[in-house]
């Protein structure tokens, strides 16, 4: 656990001396991470801090509509759906699919920089991010997916040392809405890290659809750490009189402190049943639902 008190300090003060003169730009996604990085740059450099919000067309159900109301207007939404689409065209393998997302976004925001005349760029990366991709478990879009020439001064990443319920605490110092604080976990490339095989705008649309109801199903009665629809495949199945060759959808819930290992919850049998029907009834691609029991280890909480 931080001094939160002391952390808030330290950090304003390293950003402050890493920024300099300079302006710089940020991501920001309206997940703690970023959330708690904006609060501590305005404090240090003000109106130095250009934060942004990158619509990757990867993101949840609603998502953008509420960031925008969510930061009142003080953000600029940059609509930026179709390269991310055309970048990640025929590509199958996980690895390779991070370091194009990693590489789309810093593109965006070096493109951005050069618009507003930031030279740096701030990061909410955070401890286990800079673990499993050093750890060569996967690259993190922001760690081991970011490219190796990327057009910036410096890179500032204020929450490298710190673990998410870390990262939580210190939004409760900062005076961040609890909306933003208890908010779960989303990856950075988004929905794409739960579409297996190539991503295709049809494929990020069933699983955005599958998504929002699990969501509906779980978090407020159960708060799970994180839980999600993810595609997986194609199986037959039936629906009406037709045979269909239709998506299987996984569903994970899982309990966790930190990300670094997690539990799958233990969920009434109803609840799992209601949220099959609901899924295949309201989704007309989907054919199969399935609920994944798997810890990590071994398994990772994201299917890539
Ligand atoms: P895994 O799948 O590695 O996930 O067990 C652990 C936690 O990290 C999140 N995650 C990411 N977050 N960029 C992020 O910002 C990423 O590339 C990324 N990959 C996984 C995941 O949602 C879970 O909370």
């Amino acid at each position: 656990m931080v001094n939160v008190e002391k952390f808030i300090e330290k950090a304003v003060q390293q950003i402050r001396d890493a920024a300099g003169d300079e302006k710089v730009v940020m991501a920001l996604s309206g997940g703690v991470d970023s959330s708690v990085c904006a609060a501590l740059a305005t404090r240090a450099i003000g109106d130095r801090l250009v934060p942004i919000y990158v619509d990757t067309g990867l993101m949840r159900k609603g998502e953008t509509d509420r960031i925008r109301t969510l930061f009142d207007g003080n953000l600029r939404v940059v609509d930026a759906a179709d390269e991310f689409f055309a970048a990640l065209a025929g590509i199958t393998d996980p690895e390779e699919k991070r370091k194009a997302i990693g590489e789309r976004f810093v593109r965006v925001f070096e493109r951005e920089a050069k618009r507003t005349g930031a030279t740096m760029l701030l990061q909410g990366t955070i401890y286990p991010d800079r673990i499993e991709s050093e750890g060569g478990i996967k690259s993190h879009h922001n760690v081991g997916g970011m490219p190796l020439n990327i057009d910036f001064k410096g890179v500032i990443e204020p929450l490298a040392d710190l673990y998410k319920d870390e990262v939580r605490e210190v939004a409760g110092g900062l005076g961040l809405p609890v909306e933003i604080q208890h908010r779960m976990p989303f990856p950075g490339p988004g929905l794409a890290v739960r579409v297996l095989g190539e991503v295709t705008r049809e494929k990020i649309a069933i699983v955005r659809e599958a998504n929002a109801i699990v969501e509906e199903c779980l978090v407020e009665k159960f708060r799970p750490w994180q839980c999600f629809a993810a595609l997986v495949g194609l199986g037959t199945g039936v629906k009406g009189d037709v045979r269909l060759h239709g998506w299987i959808v996984a569903v994970r819930a899982v309990a966790s402190r930190d990300g670094m290992t997690a539990d799958p919850l233990l969920l009434p049998y109803e609840t799992l049943s209601r949220m099959a029907t609901r899924i295949t009834a309201e989704i007309p691609g989907v054919a199969r639902v399935v609920y994944d029991v798997t810890p990590k280890p071994p398994a990772t909480i994201e299917y890539e």
